[in-house]
């Protein structure tokens, strides 16, 4: 397959043209960025780490029956992906509270959430990405009704994944975020990136904090994190 030219740049990804048109090259940066791209520095190696922690996931995911835009990762840095058009909502599944939900509701950080909370996100930087009901995701035609209902269950499922294969690993997922686009045809995949970026996680047993809050909150080793993550999911999957 080849690379051709630069069809979009984000914060954490660019997307490239390939000679086939509903294939695409993601390259992972090693740029990070935290609050609305207020805070920026770049850690070399992040963006292979990522590329290989979202590779693995993905892969997990797919077998566990959700259809991912994955097709293959190329090398250190680069995914071949299955080109979609991104629904613009940043889905987010919190098992425990933090975060922004503890910070707007007051809910002590650290409680173990009775249910796994899904929300909705509007994926739009000039408006800093606010958080939106199903009403305003049906109303602002982001989703349809039935989209909306595919979208919580996938989130949901992907919990129900991921988060048994991280206690394997003695690691708690906190809360995530994902993004899911419309293939050809339509399908609902998931699409974007599942990493220490878009994740918390926290030790199980020191509790300590292993994705990006490490940068968000000036704690030092973000790499060493990441490292300590793909190397986990390494052990478990081979
Ligand atoms: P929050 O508590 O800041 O709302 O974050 C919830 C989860 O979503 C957390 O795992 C980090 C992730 N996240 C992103 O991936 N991108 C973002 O822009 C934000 C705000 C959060
Ligand atoms: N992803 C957002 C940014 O890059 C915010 C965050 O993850 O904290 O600015």
């Amino acid at each position: 397959m080849i690379k051709k030219e630069q069809i979009y740049e984000g914060k954490g990804k660019k997307l490239f043209a390939t000679d086939d048109e509903w294939t695409l090259i993601a390259e992972f940066k090693d740029d990070l960025t935290a609050f609305n791209a207020q805070k920026k520095a770049q850690e070399k190696g992040k963006g292979a780490l990522n590329a290989a922690i979202s590779a693995k996931l993905f892969a997990l995911i797919k077998q566990n029956g959700v259809e991912t835009h994955l097709i293959k990762r190329l090398d250190e840095t680069n995914h071949l992906i299955k080109k979609t058009r991104i629904i613009p909502i940043e889905v987010v599944a919190r098992n425990i509270a933090t975060g922004s939900l503890s910070k707007r509701l007051g809910i002590k950080e650290g409680t173990e959430l009775d249910f796994t909370l899904v929300e909705f996100y509007y994926k739009n930087d000039d408006l800093g990405d606010p958080i939106i009901n199903d009403e305003h995701v049906v109303l602002m035609k982001l989703a349809s009704e039935d989209e909306l209902k595919t979208l919580k269950t996938l989130a949901r499922k992907i919990n129900d994944i991921l988060r048994p294969f991280f206690r394997s690993v003695n690691l708690n997922l906190v809360d995530f975020k994902v993004e899911f686009g419309r293939d050809q045809n339509g399908q609902i995949l998931l699409a974007d990136e599942i990493s220490p970026d878009s994740c918390r996680f926290w030790d199980l047993t020191s509790g300590e904090k292993l994705d990006k809050d490490r940068f968000r909150q000036d704690l030092g080793g973000v790499k060493l994190a990441y490292e300590e993550v793909l190397k986990r999911i390494e052990g478990a999957l081979k």
